[in-house]
């Protein structure tokens, strides 16, 4: 025998988490402790590091709108996920979820890691696109394991300084400019 928890009632486990799917936290998880990381993800919400996924995942953009950054043999792509979107991404597709709307909602669901199987956290070269950094993660939390590694990164400007043509990554300045609207 094994144990389980009832159905929710979705519309209504929104409503009880709404004030987490806004800044700063922003997405929270439905069930602990499962194999399927089940989340929804609100905004706004930017990001600019590019995820290297060892699994797939899937998003349903039930409302309002979002896009994926999508970072695919040196070639910048912008995805877009309309109100309605339901999406696959394949492993390893670096992609960088951008959410500009305050009432959208996304559930994402992802797979715990097993050991041994690693993430990646990469940021490129705003000017010639090249792999700036990348940071490789067991990867335990998917809330609370990334912050940190964000962290270090914006802190110091030798990470970020582009190796190809030496443009140093603006980092958290680059989240404000895309807040702003402004190209990243
Ligand atoms: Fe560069």
């Amino acid at each position: 025998m094994f144990t389980y928890g009832k159905p929710l009632n979705f519309q209504r486990w929104l409503d009880d988490h709404k004030d987490l799917l806004k800044p700063p936290v922003g997405n929270q998880q439905v069930w602990k402790d499962a194999d399927f990381l089940v989340t929804v993800v609100g905004g706004p919400n930017f990001r600019t590091d590019f995820h290297d996924d060892p699994m797939e995942e899937f998003f349903y953009q039930f409302k309002g709108n979002a896009y994926l950054n999508i970072m695919d043999r040196g070639q910048l792509e912008r995805l877009e996920l309309e109100e309605g979107a339901i999406f696959l991404l394949p492993p390893h597709l670096r992609h960088s979820p951008q959410r500009p709307d305050p009432e959208s909602r996304c559930l994402v669901i992802e797979r715990q890691r097993p050991q041994g199987t690693i993430d990646g956290f990469e940021w490129y070269c705003l000017n010639c696109n090249g792999l700036v950094h990348r940071v490789e993660v067991q990867l335990k939390n998917i809330v609370t394991d990334l912050p940190p590694l964000f962290d270090v990164f914006y802190a110091n400007e030798n990470l970020r300084k582009c190796p190809q043509c030496g443009q140093v990554h603006p980092g958290k300045a680059a989240i404000d400019a895309m807040a702003r609207g402004e190209k990243s």
